[in-house]
């Protein structure tokens, strides 16, 4: 079974998408490391993320096993990861690897922006994550925080609402619901709650297939 887990920034998709993966014994792709990883690699090369051949390279070159977690999860890192992931070349130096893993025997379970649409479009289970945006910057924000960074909840806001503009309408393989995907709004939920709710709509999906 694949699922498809997608939705914006702090929405709970993350989260989800490892409650999913755990409690149907599937493996996870959380696909923002991924663009993440590459806005990294290219602020390293000392370019920026609007340069499209730095990028592209980066893409290119990306090696999985040497994500550094903790360099790739900040505010900037984010920022800079929506502005390459809109670079066609980087999008497709990373398609492969992320179908492959959705392909997997046994299935999986993979979080981003495009797995319903372009990278898994016969995924079984296809899950729209949402929540209204000061409620995911409130999560963001509180995130941030407690791994150390001094930033503003204004200021996570701002970055929120532009990276949603970003992801969602660029030009090859933006943010979208998929259209057979469930949306599920997480903005009054508790965690458990959204996980549970995501569970019930894996199963009820499962059990129509
Ligand atoms: O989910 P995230 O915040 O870690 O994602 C970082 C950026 O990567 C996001 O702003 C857009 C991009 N992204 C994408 O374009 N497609 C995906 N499948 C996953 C992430």
């Amino acid at each position: 079974m694949i699922i498809a887990v997608d939705g914006p920034l702090a929405s709970g998709k993350g989260t989800i998408a490892r409650a999913l993966s755990a409690h149907f014994r599937l493996p996870h792709l959380d696909t923002g490391t991924l663009y993440r990883a590459v806005a990294v690699a290219v602020t390293d090369a000392g370019a920026q993320p609007e340069d499209v051949a730095a990028a592209e390279a980066a893409a290119g070159s990306l090696d999985i096993r040497a994500i550094d977690e903790t360099r790739i999860r900040t505010a900037g890192a984010g920022v800079a990861a929506s502005i390459v992931a809109a670079h066609p070349g980087v999008r497709a130096a990373l398609v492969a690897l992320q179908r492959d893993f959705a392909n997997q025997p046994g299935g999986a379970v993979l979080d981003g922006r495009d797995i319903g649409t372009v990278i898994a479009p016969h995924a079984h289970v296809k899950l729209f994550i949402t929540a209204n945006p000061e409620v995911r910057a409130s999560r963001r924000h509180a995130e941030l925080i407690h791994r150390g960074e001094q930033i503003g909840f204004d200021q996570v806001l701002d970055q929120l609402r532009q990276r949603d503009a970003r992801d969602a309408s660029r030009a090859d393989a933006p943010m979208m619901k998929a259209e057979d995907a469930v949306e599920l709004d997480t903005s009054e939920l508790t965690q458990g709650d959204a996980i549970r709710a995501a569970i019930a709509i894996v199963e009820g999906r499962r059990g129509s297939a």
